[in-house]
This record gives C-alpha cells, structure tokens and sequence, in this order.
C-alpha cells in the first residue's frame, strides 16, 4: 500500500469530548451510546476517525484525565459493551477509532498509586517518583505544577514527596522504570486487540523527567498575569532525549498490527516538536502541531509558520494541523466568528491530517461560565486569569429543542444560549451556514487527491493574504487564497506564466464560478480555492500586490 493512502493521512480527524457530545440516559452527561446515535452524522460530515477524550473509571478530578483503570469504562459513559458496539459501528461505516492514552500519570485513585503510597517498601514505590525533602523539610526541587503550586506532593504517612506534573491526585509514573513501561504497553495492547485504530498519547513531552531532578531555571519572559506554571522553564521536567525510547517503544507495539495510528500531544516549538517523528520514522506518526491554535492571527506570521513546519518535517513524516481542542479557547472565540471561516479553509486545505474539535464545524463559541458553576481545576486553581477550559467543553448544539437536543435534562456544563439559531439541524439546510461550508470542504478534500497528498507550494503572503498552491501530478492543481482581515485584499500576477481557473468554493458563496484573472481581489474575510487550468500552472509566478 502506498504510504498516501493510509487512513491517518488522507482522512479527516473528529475529536469528541464525550461528556458533551451527546446524553443519551437522561444524566445529563454526554456518553457512548449517544455517540453512537449521532455517527450517521459524522459520516455525513465526511469524518474518517473519531478520537474520544477519557471514557475510563476515574474520579473525575481532571474530567477523565486522571485514569483509575485503564482497562474498563467509566459507568457515566456506559459499559465495555457500548464501546464494543462504537467500534463495530464506526468499522462498518469505514470509520476509525482513536483512544486517548493518558501514561503520564494516573489517578491517585489507580491501585497502583495505592500501592505505592502504603510504604516505602512496597514493591510499586518506585513505579512513582518519590523523594526526600530537603534537609529543611523543602520540596526535592523547584519544579510547578500546571494547574499551579509545586509539583511535589509531601506524603505524612511514609515521609517523602511524589511528583505530579499536573494536580495532585494525578501522580506521575516513574517511567525509567521497566515495570511501568511493560505495564502500559500492556494496557495498549489490550485495546489493540479490541480492535482500536490508535491512540493519542496525552502529554507525550513530559513522559520522562531528568534523572538527578534539577531546579527548572526562571523564565526571563515570564508576566504575572500568566499562569503560575510559567515562571520557570520547563526544560528538565519536560522533553528529555529518553523519551524518544519510549515512543518508539510505543510505536513498535504498533508496527505489530495493521495502519494503527500513534498521535503525541505536545507543545514544544517546531524544531523541538518534529523530533518526535524519531529518527527513521521511529516515533509518532503524527506529533500533534499546534501551531494555528497557539499563533496570533497574522497572515505573514501563520505563512511563515507553515513555511517552517513544512520545511522541519523529515522525510516520510507526514504533517497534521489542528485549530481548537478541549484545553484551548475554540477558534471563533478566538479570531471571531468570519475568520473561523477562513480558518476551516486553512485546516482543510493545507497539506497534511486536519483534527476538527466537536462544535467547531457549526461555529461554536466559548461559553462564559459564571463563578459558581466553573468546574475545570484549572480555572478553579488559578481563579482571576480567565484560564478555565469549561467555556470550550460546552454541550454539542443539536437542535433548538430544550438543551439544544443535548440532553433531557440540565447538562452538566450550560448551553450555549444562541442554540436556538445555532445548531445542526437548523445548519444542516442553510447554504451559507458554517456547517454547510465545512460539508463542503470535507467533501472537497475527500474527492480530490491533490488536497489529500499533494505538494503544498507557498505562492505569496502578505499582512492580509496567505496564497498557496496544492499539486500533484496527474491531478488538478488548486490555488488557494486566504484573507485573514475583515478589509479586502488584492493581488496582481507577474512574471511570464499567469495563473487561470474558476474559484471552486468560497466563504461568500456568491464568489463561485468567477474565474482568476490577473489581477484578484478577496473580499474581508474570504477563502477562495480555485481550480488552476491545466497548462497554465507550469511555473509559480512572482506575485505583488
Ligand atoms: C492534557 C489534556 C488535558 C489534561 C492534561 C493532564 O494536556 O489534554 O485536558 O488536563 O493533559 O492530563
């Protein structure tokens, strides 16, 4: 097979968070049976995979990130049975499932945790990282937790502190330990059995610490109204070269079944980030790049980003862009609702697997949440920084029924109060809606191999415009040319080769059949794609404006 037609490449990626995505017990909380009555839709939507946040026991304490067993489900989103039954049903609509893996830490609830915790002696001490304090009682080093405070833990009853990179009832996994490393190879061979495509691997940066536990030093750049966790590097607690070992191990396991799928999350910049494609195609499959979530808007900054990325990717690695997920702002709420749509003309025509997070393809915002219902412990932890993940978690809008056809009952998160005009179902039949404009990207990409592999050829950029082309031989070339202002922005073609052919789908729809002429104006937030005559794309020509 060629390595172009494997699913994780040419499909498209759906991340759903399913305490939100569709109540099907009257709880009020989102679980795999309604997931798996809302997967007609997705194959609607053209989705290839659907990538599942946490459906394991846990205590809740990070909403599912904080894993108590790795092996069954949590009785909120229904039994193995159900999850049994998902992926037969996605299989049979030659649609994929991705598990999200959390081997970083566990829940201080996992029973190897409490083994651990019972005593110094116990033989799963060191399946964690315990230390002494420092002579004056201190904590073994200065190293913060993400949701704020120290990362060290002190334990009354055996007298030493525990490591916890996130909340404290989220004790990190000593993986310099064998045992920990059989243990979850292990758990993802289990599911690999099952039949799962692949997982997302949670955190992958922080699998492994330095070894002698040096202090992190001070971030110069560091403002106080940032979260806590930023005033220090986090250079020797995160991204060690060891932890390139253990995703190969990962990614071996893998290698023994059939197109199973390895995705990193991981925020670390570019050069950093492409290491974990490992050396030979070791590593991930597919590091997450987050790029277009954690860049401002700029037109010039976003084309050199791409232009970067691009150019970093090793041979045979393939890229991914991603433009909202559970931990961030969504994408409306950051760059507003018009450019949202030129963003989806990003996502879906760049070169490499787009992940699409549940809501963004009917333009969901964040929620605001008052005070008393925030339930994120990062927003409750850091109170005052507007750092609470529930405003980008909030009900999947359905219909204009009562809970916008979410749940029967009061969701455990509110609902947008725009439900009533914006939901699937009231989308679905409005030709300028967003989720009709995402339709036809998807269906655009599904049917046209050049977006799916072809080459990604930067054309021009500007402070307005991004223009690329996306070749490949045998197959219509496209141009693409994203305004991303709300002022109209215009090109002229020069050079000895002019570029002609017919605007294919557009963020106006009106826009549609104009053909390129020399010179082209974009309207204030307008995606165009255009499909290029055939022997008119010999050589990319000099642009100005
Ligand atoms: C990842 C998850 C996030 C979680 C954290 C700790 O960043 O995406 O939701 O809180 O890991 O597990």
């Amino acid at each position: 097979m060629y390595q172009e037609q494997l699913w994780w490449r040419h499909g498209i990626i759906y991340q759903i968070y399913p305490r939100s995505f569709k109540d099907s017990n009257g709880d009020g909380i989102g679980d795999l049976k309604g997931i798996i009555q809302q997967l007609d839709y997705l194959e609607w939507l053209g989705i290839r995979a659907v990538w599942l946040s946490p459906i394991y026991p846990s205590p809740m304490a990070d909403f599912g990130y904080d894993i108590s067993d790795y092996k069954q489900i949590h009785p909120i989103f229904g039994e193995m049975h159900d999850l049994e039954s998902l992926l037969d049903e996605l299989h049979r609509r030659n649609m994929k499932l991705i598990l999200d893996l959390v081997p970083n830490h566990t829940s201080s609830q996992h029973p190897w945790f409490i083994e651990s915790k019972s005593s110094k002696d116990s033989p799963k001490r060191s399946w964690y990282i315990w230390e002494d304090a420092k002579p004056d009682g201190s904590a073994p080093n200065n190293w913060l937790s993400v949701f704020g405070g120290s990362a060290w833990e002190w334990d009354e009853d055996t007298q030493q502190y525990y490591y916890h990179a996130f909340l404290k009832e989220q004790p990190d996994l000593n993986w310099r330990n064998e045992d920990v490393q059989k243990a979850m190879l292990e758990v993802m061979q289990f599911w690999l059995e099952k039949g799962v495509d692949g997982f997302r691997v949670d955190v992958m940066w922080h699998l492994i610490k330095d070894k002698q536990l040096r202090d992190n030093p001070l971030n110069p750049d560091f403002q106080e109204r940032d979260a806590n966790y930023n005033r220090l590097l986090p250079v020797y607690s995160t991204d060690q070269p060891e932890v390139h070992e253990l995703v190969g191990q990962m990614r071996a396991l893998l290698e023994q079944y059939q197109e199973k799928v390895l995705i990193g999350e991981i925020y670390l910049p570019i050069q950093r980030l492409v290491t974990y494609y490992g050396i030979n195609s070791s590593g991930a499959h597919l590091p997450f790049n987050f790029q277009l979530l954690t860049l401002p808007w700029d037109a010039q900054q976003i084309a050199v980003a791409i232009d970067e990325y691009e150019g970093a990717i090793p041979e045979n690695g393939w890229p991914n862009w991603v433009l909202s997920n559970h931990d961030k702002p969504r994408i409306a709420s950051r760059i507003g609702g018009q450019q949202a749509r030129v963003a989806a003309f990003l996502l879906l025509t760049l070169r490499g697997t787009p992940t699409i997070y549940y809501g963004d393809e009917i333009g969901m915002y964040d929620v605001p949440i008052p005070s008393d219902e925030v339930q994120d412990p990062q927003g409750l932890n850091m109170p005052g920084k507007n750092l609470s993940r529930d405003p980008a978690r909030t009900p999947m809008q359905w219909n204009n029924g009562e809970f916008a056809g979410f749940s029967t009952v009061k969701p455990w998160l509110r609902v947008d109060k725009r439900f009533k005009r914006e939901n699937v179902e009231i989308q679905k039949d409005n030709p300028y809606s967003m989720l009709t404009l995402y339709r036809k990207l998807i269906k655009l990409r599904n049917e046209e191999p050049t977006l799916q592999y072809g080459n990604y050829v930067p054309i021009f950029s500007d402070q307005q415009l991004i223009i690329y082309k996306r070749a490949l031989e045998g197959y219509p070339t496209f141009l693409i040319a994203l305004n991303l202002t709300p002022r109209p922005a215009y090109f002229k073609q020069q050079g000895k080769t002019v570029l002609k052919g017919e605007v294919i789908l557009a963020t106006t729809p009106e826009t549609e059949g104009l053909s390129l002429e020399e010179e082209i104006y974009v309207g204030g937030d307008e995606a165009l794609v255009i499909r290029l005559e055939k022997n008119k794309t010999v050589s990319a020509p000099v642009l100005n404006t």
